[in-house]
């Protein structure tokens, strides 16, 4: 064994006991002065340094050979990732991964824990250990930090101001993650027409090509925008058993990471550039990268357990005042312009957001106790082909539509408790919105508005135009460090004026709503708007879990009752698409809103929809949004997942267990409940004849008394493309 790995070994053991043993200590100063004698006598162009894991399951190895850097990490000797490079490339052509030589190092253990102001877990472990590396060529200095969790690893590059690099600019960064070609991954492509919008795929590492996703899940062949790369979070099942998911933590000021395939199982770093095809991140005096990591698990339900995206993020400023974010729920006037089709967002005969509309729906929603409304096609601007190339007529953000009262209506909700939620969709015109962005959060002040959803509809992706000031035009990609830096100007200014922002068509989440709490939820992935004005088919939901939500809250907009039969050919025809279909089963649409962890949480259906089943309204209006506790309760990729949450605010649980289309036997284990008391359930169930395609909302309710024992556990079916969701009150 390399002298270097003993020493560091020996150390990080003697780190951990260096409290209590006091006397040990002496002893073990020898012993490294010792060491640290023999390895600067050793001699080698390779230096190897393991950091393991708090429980030690986990081992990272940062190896400098030749002057190049790589690591690789395992957990319990079985490969997470293989020997893979680490680097920078600048724009003057400086390669800061080359003809390197380690001259400092230094580690430390951090053993804490913090309470976030909503969230999935009222306590937060923050365990890890660090291996920080200071290399150097001679000219230039800059260090990679790395972190050692029990649940995965971390690193970022860091390169400090210094007068031997007069340019910041990133032109590549070509860290890799080098893993195994036959390891399955879960992947949306990059660098695509919709964003983050389409369904996932499921191949093998070296198949991620547009190519691939065209032929197996959806046509993209039209689309020639980029290169073959993933976004992120990748989820990856090894041959070897591990569960894995690569993402990026702290995404500030820098380009969205992608996943190219390299081959042999090989996946490079690809950055979003800047119009130009070529700066990858603009930078002044120095690099801070975002946090690169892999989350690393046993089984798919570990994978789900993961705070690794939070705890690489950091508290709130302590000088900026949060307590006015809270979580919450609404309806809104929106599924019967996106979904039933009834209604415009433009003013016409059948305009949405009408004064008489609004106010019908506030009784409605404060009569169910809702926190908020959202009221969509409220502001001029809106007009039949406002959509999806972010030209034509600028929205206003400041001037309703005349037959939109917002003052009379604002102050009509605050009278029974319900505000008004904002939305500001800017069809991707991101100047004429910032413009107007500062005016429009005072006016939203003045009428008591506390949420917004913004939106940013301009489907090419690459084609965010910005004017210059001759009146160029520059075409900048939605994961771009341009719209990273809007994203979090939008989150900045609405903190300001203590306004909540929930994102649609958003830069991705990388856990910034730790340190920015406003930024509350976004969408960012196909939700279910597709199902109304297209399909995402019956395995959607059940790939979710295991993909986009791991990077965090999701707008998904649940709820839908109206399950077929829903949608109108236009506003006004009255003719009904029989081939629109919500492909789930009432019960399923219920478990939804346990199983896809949302801060700000959406009732989406109409109200005539929701008295056609009250009893199951009941379950929407009663679940929790905020949560001290989660149990997985069992899970399989894209195939099924079954989740309990505690409410935050009392003894209750929550389940909420969903399938593709393949009907489910599950028999719950449910001693994760308290040993000796006794809990009410009520179960909102799939019946044996349901069906998400051909009988999707028959459900049945079961209520009944449980002593919880050491085996206590209860049986339950889930119809095909169904679920089930459950009440579980401590008496
Ligand atoms: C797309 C959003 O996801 C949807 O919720 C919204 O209604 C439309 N844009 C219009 O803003
Ligand atoms: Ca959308």
């Amino acid at each position: 064994m390399n002298i270097k790995i003993l020493q560091f070994q020996l150390l990080k053991k003697i780190d951990f006991k260096v409290d209590y043993k006091m006397n040990l200590l002496k002893k073990i100063n020898t012993l490294i002065v010792f060491l640290f004698l023999i390895s600067v006598l050793s001699c080698s162009n390779s230096n190897n340094y393991i950091i393991n894991s708090p429980n030690n399951n986990i081992q990272l190895d940062f190896q400098i050979e030749n002057g190049e850097v790589f690591y690789s990490v395992n957990k319990n000797n079985n490969s997470v990732i293989k020997k893979s490079k680490l680097g920078i490339i600048l724009e003057n052509e400086l390669n800061i991964g080359k003809n390197l030589e380690v001259i400092n190092i230094s580690k430390n253990t951090i053993n804490n824990s913090w309470n976030p102001i909503f969230g999935e877990f009222d306590e937060i472990i923050n365990k890890y250990n660090t291996f920080e590396v200071e290399l150097s060529n001679g000219k230039f200095s800059y260090d990679i930090y790395f972190r050692v969790y029990d649940d995965g690893v971390a690193f970022k590059y860091f390169v400090p101001s210094q007068a031997s690099i007069s340019n910041y600019n990133i032109i590549d960064e070509y860290t890799e993650f080098n893993l195994n070609s036959d390891d399955t991954a879960w992947w949306i492509p990059g660098f695509s027409y919709r964003r983050y919008e389409f369904l996932y795929a499921e191949s093998k590492i070296d198949q991620i090509s547009k190519k691939y996703f065209s032929e197996h899940v959806e046509d993209i062949s039209y689309d020639t925008l980029g290169i073959d790369a993933a976004h992120t979070p990748l989820t990856i099942k090894k041959t070897n058993g591990l569960h894995i998911s690569i993402h990026e933590a702290k995404l500030i000021n820098y380009s969205s990471m992608t996943l190219a395939p390299k081959g042999n199982g090989k996946l490079e770093v690809e950055l979003y550039p800047w119009s130009d095809g070529i700066t990858k991140v603009k930078l002044e005096k120095e690099i801070i990268s975002p946090w690169r990591y892999i989350q690393i698990a046993d089984s798919s339900s570990e994978l789900l357990m993961s705070n690794i995206v939070l705890n690489l993020n950091d508290d709130p400023d302590p000088k900026t005042d949060y307590s006015w974010v809270k979580p919450g729920k609404y309806m809104g006037v929106w599924w019967e312009m996106i979904g039933t089709n009834e209604s415009t967002w433009w003013q016409s005969k059948y305009h949405g957001a009408k004064t008489e509309k609004v106010k019908y729906y506030l009784d409605f929603a404060s009569k169910h106790n809702f926190d908020g409304l959202l009221v969509e096609g409220w502001n001029k601007g809106w007009y039949p082909e406002w959509c999806c190339v972010g030209d034509g007529i600028p929205f206003s953000f400041t001037e309703t539509f005349n037959d939109f009262d917002i003052d009379f209506l604002s102050k009509y909700g605050q009278k029974k408790n319900i505000s008004l939620i904002g939305h500001h969709e800017t069809g991707g015109q991101i100047q004429s919105y910032e413009n107007q962005m500062e005016d429009a959060f005072k006016m939203y002040n003045k009428y008591g508005v506390k949420n917004i959803k913004t939106g940013y509809v301009n489907d090419v992706s690459k084609n965010i135009k910005v004017y210059g000031e001759n009146g160029e035009i520059s075409k900048e990609w939605h994961h771009g460090q341009y719209m990273v830096n809007h994203f979090q100007k939008v989150i900045d200014i609405a903190a300001k004026y203590k306004l909540m922002i929930k994102t649609h068509e958003p830069i991705k989440d990388t856990g910034l709503r730790r340190t920015f709490p406003n930024f509350i939820s976004r969408e960012g992935a196909k939700g279910q708007e597709f199902n109304g004005f297209s399909s995402n088919g019956v395995n959607h939901a059940t790939d979710l879990p295991f993909t986009r939500l791991l990077s965090g809250p999701m707008d998904y907009t649940p709820g839908i009752f109206q399950l077929n039969n829903f949608r109108y050919t236009e506003p006004g025809s009255g003719i009904i698409d029989q081939d629109a279909i919500i492909p789930s089963t009432i019960a399923k649409e219920l478990a939804l809103y346990v199983v896809y962890y949302s801060p700000m949480q959406m009732a989406a259906d109409l109200p005539k929809h929701y008295l056609k089943h009250p009893e199951a309204f009941e379950f929407i209006k009663a679940v929790p949004v905020d949560w001290s506790d989660k149990v997985i309760l069992n899970s399989e990729i894209s195939q099924f997942v079954t989740i309990a949450r505690k409410d935050k605010n009392s003894e209750n649980w929550f389940i909420g267990g969903i399938t593709d289309e393949n009907d489910r036997n599950f028999k719950l284990d449910l001693s994760f409940l308290d040993l000796g008391s006794t809990y009410k359930f009520k179960v909102f169930k799939d019946k044996l004849n349901t069906h998400w395609k051909e009988n999707p909302m028959e459900y049945e309710i079961e209520e009944f008394d449980l002593k919880i024992e050491n085996d206590s556990s209860t049986d339950i079916y889930l119809a095909p493309g169904g679920g089930f969701a459950m009440q579980i009150e401590k008496i």
